[in-house]
């Protein structure tokens, strides 16, 4: 019987730090991990030579070191496709929130500032007729892109590589080669790739420049995608109109400034916290670790060239 290294439901702040990881889990052949587990080369290395497999619960993996893994002939498995519509909801939720203001709405209500209706009170912006520039036409952006159409806007992507033209054309998708291109063409653009060395702070003070000052940037992908010290600056100075964020580079840390901005929506990490989500996310740990331990290839193996 193979020794699960599982974990109770805690906060960030009381997640282990690398010795602590190695102390609970030494002996174990899996290793169940969160996003909020950093699994380096200092926690592997602890755990070898019995840890075989890391089964993650979630999608992104940019906390585990992947290819380290591989080279110990550790497996890594993710729960890719359970999340993908809750995700490609909160990012919408955040396209419709962040040009028409939701936010401070609701905080003049709360707050009784609210005087009565006036023509041209919260004014924000028709999100109906604007272009979505979706970086990343995986899963999730696919999904976005879905929700895109139905409330008529115009789906414009960018990533590595072009998507095969039957799938362009059922999602009425245009393909920027370039990211440029797209930053400079989009209404809002929303985040859908993983986090890699590639895609480090990918949007940055150059390329936020880019993007037309009544522009909105989405990011329910992983806070180290953006630059958040110039994203921060971009939304003073009024470069850009407005953020939507449901993750952030240190979190629970926000970048300073940030949760200052009245031109912001900030949620918690909260795009797969569905009880649905987390249902299959654990059913998918459970049968990624079971078909592991039955000795077959399990069904979401993270391949290095998709992270790397
Ligand atoms: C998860 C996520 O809640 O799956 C992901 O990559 O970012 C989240 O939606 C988290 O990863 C759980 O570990």
């Amino acid at each position: 019987m193979a020794q699960l290294f599982g974990h109770t439901p805690r906060t960030v702040d009381n997640a282990l730090d690398a010795a602590g990881i190695v102390l609970r889990g030494r002996g174990a052949s899996v290793l169940v991990s969160t996003v909020t587990d950093s699994i380096n080369r200092e926690v592997m290395d602890g755990l070898l030579p019995e840890l075989k497999l890391i089964a993650n619960f979630g999608a992104g993996v940019d906390h585990i070191d992947i290819a380290y893994a591989k080279s110990k002939g550790i497996t890594v498995t993710n729960t890719p496709s359970v999340l993908t519509e809750d995700t490609a909801d909160l990012a919408f939720a955040l396209i419709l929130a962040v040009p028409r203001r939701l936010n401070e709405g609701m905080a003049a209500i709360r707050t009784y500032e609210w005087q009565g209706w006036s023509p041209l009170y919260l004014l924000g912006h028709r999100v109906n007729g604007k272009k979505l520039g979706i970086v990343g036409m995986g899963r999730i952006g696919q999904a976005v892109a879905r929700r895109a159409r139905g409330f008529g806007m115009a789906v414009h992507y960018h990533q590595r590589t072009r998507l095969h033209s039957s799938v362009e054309s059922e999602l009425g998708a245009t393909f920027h080669p370039k990211l440029e291109s797209l930053l400079k063409a989009a209404n809002i653009v929303t985040l859908h790739c993983p986090h890699t060395k590639d895609t480090h702070q990918m949007i940055n003070s150059d390329r936020l420049a880019l993007m037309p000052p009544s522009s909105y940037l989405i990011n329910t992908a992983r806070g180290a995608l953006v630059d958040e010290a110039a994203l921060v600056d971009a939304l003073k100075s009024g470069r850009l109109a407005g953020a939507g964020l449901d993750v952030y580079a240190n979190a629970p840390e926000l970048a300073t400034g940030l949760r200052d901005l009245p031109n912001v929506v900030l949620l918690p990490h909260i795009s797969s916290a569905t009880l649905e989500s987390r249902l299959e996310m654990g059913e998918r740990v459970v049968i990624n670790i079971r078909t592991f331990l039955d000795g077959h290839t399990p069904p979401d193996k993270v391949l290095i060239e998709e992270v790397g």
